[in-house]
């Protein structure tokens, strides 16, 4: 089975959102928060923990708020995942306390070529990365004894977005430098040599596959490789000794590359775990269970770069961070249909709603995504061998065909005749309980989108919004062409169904109806919208 979380030992699909930066100083902060996750069905949260708060002098912890978080998203029924804001937090040392701040000389700033200091530690610094570990591996002891089976807390981030941002694509400090003009590290030429296939070690051997300097042994390529190697294993010490204590799921998070001019330093961290030192920070990182990405690219294309970049055979797909957009609302589909994320979040929970806990106007549709990701995600860890399609609405789109083994999915967006001035009464399309719901999508912007999953032969769920389908069988199309090619209105009348029924799938993945259509409820085809955002389709194959 593929790398998932997993809660009492159970495997979980988690969903929902990260919480603003400032948000978890107390757990009465996160109040906001709970109605967001409720209004988009959430089962999961991530929630940071602050290194500068819990060791606010040195040696001396304090845990209490994060034992209030922990025991406020258990009764809440919520899955749990912490964040530890150490010492890299977007690629600077924002959140490290301040004995540590007020040190220079004992916790290394980098330097840039010309010798200033800026705000981000030293991924070279061996005082620093001992006293993070220090931490965290207090912060393990504690979640220990708080959630011994990992019912409610199911991972771990390490760092966050780590690298550094506003600065060189490498440390200039003494103590870098000199690591810089060292000898390659035993362990990474071990790796460039039982890799021969990767991109970097590619660059290694065109270079001549030299082991003196890292400027040697990779060029121009020699800065970033150099912060990435560093900071990996800096990481993965800190996760090694939180780990000893709690054998928990650890990985960390990606300021992706895919910015503006892709220049480390300046468009990401320079150091971070983008898809050109992937592998570097991979061979580095056998503690963390997988890298993840943040992505709130804005195009289908470059979503779908960075899915594919980060889901490999040795890292499945997780998006611990993503947007509130109604781009993200489609993609999102992408993410867990085409590459099989293991989990999915949205950042900003408390952006989400508002004060009465109703969605905010622009998030209404990412809402509704996450509302169909909620309903499935009790299946999804389950669902590895079946085939999953993504449905998409590219803008003006009305149809769009999928097949599948011995049926074609005919997907009707619901909208896309509204907005040709056709189709604008729904009276009996969707049933009385859904009645306005043309207009409710044409005013917050619902594009169709969701997946369709096969299940078995003979049957189907549906997840999402904004569209309708129906299935034709080979054997139909064979031997009835005239009625499945005759219109829409004739055609979904043709199609027999065993059962149709709205529902959700349990934490054991079984399906639990809720409520069931026949007729005119189905004559229209099988529909989904953001209120009833699952529905199982059990075909009639004659
Ligand atoms: C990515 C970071 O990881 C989050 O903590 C937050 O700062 C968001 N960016 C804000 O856009």
């Amino acid at each position: 089975m593929v790398k998932c979380f997993s809660s009492g030992g159970r495997p979980v699909f988690p969903m929902g959102g990260q919480v603003h930066n400032s948000s978890a100083y107390s757990a009465d902060g996160l109040d906001r928060a709970l109605l967001a996750l409720k209004a988009m069905h959430a089962n999961a949260v991530e929630i940071p923990v602050y290194w500068e708060q819990v060791e606010p002098e040195e040696g001396k912890f304090n845990f209490e708020h994060v034992g209030d978080i922990w025991r406020k998203i258990r009764d809440e029924g919520l899955y749990l995942i912490l964040l530890w804001f150490g010492t890299w937090k977007n690629g600077t040392a924002k959140y490290v306390p301040e004995w540590v701040k007020a040190d220079g000389e004992r916790f290394a700033r980098v330097q840039a070529p010309d010798g200033t200091t800026i705000g981000v530690l030293s991924a070279c610094g061996v005082e620093t990365m001992q006293a993070d570990a220090r931490a965290f591996e207090a912060l393990c002891v504690y979640l220990k004894e708080l959630d011994p089976n990992k019912e409610t807390l199911i991972g771990l981030q390490v760092e966050n977005e780590p690298g550094i941002m506003n600065g060189p694509a490498r440390d200039y400090s003494p103590q870098a430098e000199r690591q810089f003009q060292a000898p390659l590290p035993e362990q990474l030429v071990h790796a460039l040599r039982v890799n021969p296939q990767s991109q970097i070690s590619e660059t290694w051997r065109r270079n001549g596959a030299q082991t003196s300097t890292w400027e040697t042994a990779f060029g121009e390529f020699a800065q970033e490789y150099f912060s990435a190697y560093a900071t990996a294993t800096y990481i993965d010490y800190v996760a090694a000794r939180g780990q000893k204590k709690y054998d928990i799921t650890l990985y960390t998070n990606v300021w992706v590359e895919y910015h503006r001019f892709r220049m480390p330093g300046l468009d990401y961290p320079a150091g971070g775990a983008v898809t050109r030192v992937l592998d570097i920070w991979k061979w580095a990182t056998p503690h963390l269970a997988w890298i993840s990405p943040d992505i709130y690219q804005q195009t289908r294309q470059d979503y779908m770069t960075v899915c594919g970049d980060y889901m490999r055979q040795d890292n499945p797909l997780f998006v611990p961070e993503s947007g509130p957009q109604e781009w993200n609302a489609r993609f999102l589909f992408e993410a867990v249909g085409r590459f099989h994320a293991i989990g999915y979040f949205i950042f900003g929970l408390e952006s989400l709603v508002e004060s009465d806990g109703s969605p905010s106007p622009g998030c209404i549709p990412a809402i509704g995504s996450m509302r169909a990701l909620a309903a499935l995600s009790g299946a999804l860890p389950f669902w590895q061998e079946q085939k999953i399609e993504v449905v998409f609405q590219d803008e003006y789109a009305v149809y769009q065909y999928i097949a599948f083994e011995g049926w074609t999915a005919v997907v009707r967006f619901t909208t896309s005749g509204a907005a040709l001035g056709l189709d604008t009464k729904d009276w009996n399309w969707h049933d009385y309980r859904h009645k306005d719901y043309l207009a409710e999508q044409m005013k917050t912007n619902r594009r169709g989108r969701g997946l369709i999953v096969q299940t078995d032969t003979d049957e189907f769920v549906v997840a999402g919004d904004a569209f309708r389908v129906w299935f034709v069988s080979s054997a139909q199309l064979r031997n009835e062409p005239y009625a499945i090619n005759g219109s829409d209105f004739c055609a979904v009348r043709a199609i027999a169904y065993r059962s149709v029924e709205e529902g959700t799938f349990d934490r054991n993945g079984l399906f639990t109806p809720v409520v069931k259509r026949n007729g005119d409820e189905l004559d229209f085809g099988v529909w989904v919208d953001d209120n009833a955002p699952v529905v199982r389709a059990r075909m009639w194959n004659s």
